[in-house]
């Protein structure tokens, strides 16, 4: 393993030193060469791909074939960072066997380093059996996506005072259940910076605010490359999507014009 390497050990160590962790998404070879020599510590192969770059509505409709193709492409083009795999919806939640088998497929087809499993109790036992085996596990809670239907919508959970102490102690038990850093989704950001406080592990945070010990956005959503929504705690720091189309259609004006190609 090459020296400077991000490991899972590596992001504890991370959170010790106070050095605030950078993940983002990445689905393909171009975007992980790009972000890893960026500097960026973790690239997640996130079942938003089914969104961002499969066009469907929410991310249940990504399959393992789906994930193991893209966290493939992801792994060739990354030399420092973490690559963390999402596991996809169905992938682990019917027996704890499936769970392991397609955790390891991540790990063996893909080359990827860690998974990431959305969810708590009723997976916690599942976690410790794929921890186990010597595969570390990312945990993600609060709005976790896989759940988009029983939520009614992409929604902010933890508002409530109940629903909050249910977010604070899932979180601990995930410490618990073996997770080397959990992933906060859309939560108020007191209740984010109080679980951080409260954890060993670091937290990664999205729509949480500042107080986690990392940061995460898809990366379609900050280079401007997703046309459907962009969520308010979005950054855009580039346009992707217009310049893109002005080069299709300046392409496509120099075909038609036979301007492209040149007799020379
Ligand atoms: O799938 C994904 O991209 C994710 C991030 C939004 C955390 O899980």
């Amino acid at each position: 393993m090459k020296q400077n390497k991000v490991t899972a050990p590596s992001l504890s160590e991370m959170k010790a030193r106070g050095e605030k962790i950078s993940m983002i998404t990445a689905y393909g070879y171009p975007w992980a060469k790009m972000a890893d020599e960026a500097g960026v510590d973790v690239l997640l192969v996130g079942d938003t791909l089914g969104m961002v770059v499969l066009g469907y509505e929410t991310t249940l409709q990504v399959t393992m074939e789906d994930m193991v193709r893209h966290t493939g492409a992801v792994a060739r083009g990354t030399q420092r960072a973490l690559v963390v795999a999402d596991m996809p919806f169905l992938s682990y939640q019917v027996s704890d066997e499936e769970a392991i088998r397609n955790a390891g497929r991540l790990i063996q087809e893909g080359c990827a380093q860690a998974v990431k499993m959305e969810g708590s109790d009723h997976i916690a036992r599942t976690i410790r059996r794929i921890v186990d085996i010597g595969i570390p596990v990312m945990g993600h809670i609060g709005m976790t996506p896989q759940s988009v239907h029983q939520y009614g919508g992409f929604k902010m959970q933890g508002k409530d005072a109940e629903n909050a102490e249910r977010i604070r102690q899932e979180a601990l038990d995930l410490q618990d259940a073996g997770v080397f850093s959990l992933v906060l989704e859309a939560i108020p950001s007191t209740l984010a910076g109080e679980i951080t406080k409260s954890l060993d592990i670091p937290t990664i945070g999205i729509g949480a605010g500042p107080d986690c010990d990392g940061h995460v956005l898809v990366s379609h959503d900050i280079l401007g490359l997703y046309d459907k929504f962009v969520p308010s705690f979005v950054k855009q720091y580039a346009n992707l999507w217009q310049i893109s189309s002005d080069a299709f259609k300046a392409y496509n004006e120099d075909v038609k014009s036979g301007r492209y190609p040149e007799r020379k």
